[in-house]
């Protein structure tokens, strides 16, 4: 039997229940491209989904959905960026060697030498200037903040003002550059740590958040987005202007992938000085300590595994 080698989430626990294994290889069905994988993400959604952190009810429909005493999935990992090893007979949009980036969301298993995805699925051949783990830093946090950012019909308004609350994490990166490039004009908020990263990012103002008392701020937004999740309304809404809009990604609405997501954070890298915020690079055997340092919860940006 032909195998790879592979992460695999053997229960639910701490980050030393991952283990390097030696699992089947996939192979591209006739709607597929195998994808040679070089890069992915130690993404925040990774270190919940092993960890299953989640309170209280919240616990039993995460096993219910994902698996009950652990992942059914067990190669975790959403994000990755490879090469093109052979695609399925029906495939026309890729050939092998092509460089590719993409996400599988729900899908996982991206922990691993290869991965087989659809060929018509979330993925775009990579960014031309990209590096592999540029290109795997882009989707989580850029697709959800496009999502967010959408549906908060940020392009129907004309120079809207935006707060961003967690400015530095993987949604919040994204957030402040997609803002920017639609025309915002944006506030971030995050600890003195991320300042610089912020800057680097374009923010217009920044605030600190353990050394200022950004409620007391005497601008008014017409989008308050929460890109942590560490916010309640109530206690923010006073800075919205009167048809201003509140959103969190801790609410109940999981941002939807689709390939116009994707396009746009190729083409903002390609010819918009787009920045993939990464912080840490691990190489694959290093992916327990890759998930301690992201259970911190202080990574800036993203953290990447090489393959
Ligand atoms: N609804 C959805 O569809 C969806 C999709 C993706 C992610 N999410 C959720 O979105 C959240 C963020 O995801 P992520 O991947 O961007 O996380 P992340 O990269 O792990 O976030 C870490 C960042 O948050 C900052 N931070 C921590 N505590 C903070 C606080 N109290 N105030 C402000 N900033 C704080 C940290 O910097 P400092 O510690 O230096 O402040 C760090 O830069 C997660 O809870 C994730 O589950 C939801």
């Amino acid at each position: 039997m032909n195998t790879m080698k592979a992460v695999i989430c053997t229960r639910y626990g701490g980050p030393e229940v991952l283990q390097l294994a030696d699992v089947p290889k996939p192979h591209a069905k006739k709607d597929e491209i195998l994808v040679r994988i070089r890069a992915t993400a130690v993404n925040s959604g990774d270190v919940r989904v092993r960890g299953l952190q989640v309170e209280g009810v919240m616990k039993v429909i995460m096993r219910l959905v994902l698996g009950v005493r652990k992942p059914r999935k067990p190669i975790l990992g959403t994000v990755f960026s490879g090469i093109v090893e052979s695609v399925g007979e029906d495939v026309s949009n890729f050939k092998p060697g092509d460089e590719v980036f993409g996400m599988t969301g729900f899908q996982f298993g991206t922990y691993a030498a290869y991965i087989a995805v659809k060929a018509k699925g979330n993925v775009l051949p990579k960014p031309h200037n990209a590096s592999f783990e540029e290109a795997a830093a882009l989707p989580f946090g850029g697709q959800t903040a496009i999502y967010f950012l959408e549906k908060a019909k940020l392009t129907a308004k004309v120079h809207p003002e935006v707060l961003i609350y967690g400015a530095t994490g993987s949604v919040g990166t994204a957030a402040v550059q997609l803002a920017k490039y639609f025309g915002a004009k944006v506030t971030a908020v995050c600890s003195s740590g991320g300042s610089d990263l912020a800057s680097r990012l374009g923010a217009d103002h920044i605030f600190t958040y353990d050394t200022q008392e950004f409620t007391q701020l005497p601008q008014r937004f017409d989008l308050f987005f929460d890109a942590v999740g560490k916010t309640k309304k109530r206690s923010v809404e006073h800075l919205l202007k009167p048809k201003g809009l509140y959103l969190s990604v801790a609410g109940l609405d999981y941002a939807s992938e689709n390939i116009a997501q994707l396009e746009l954070l190729k083409e903002l890298f390609e010819h918009h000085g787009y920045d993939a915020a990464i912080d840490r690079i691990y190489p694959i055997a290093d992916v327990v300590a890759a998930h301690k340092f992201v259970d911190l919860g202080h990574k800036k940006g993203n953290v990447i595994l090489q393959i």
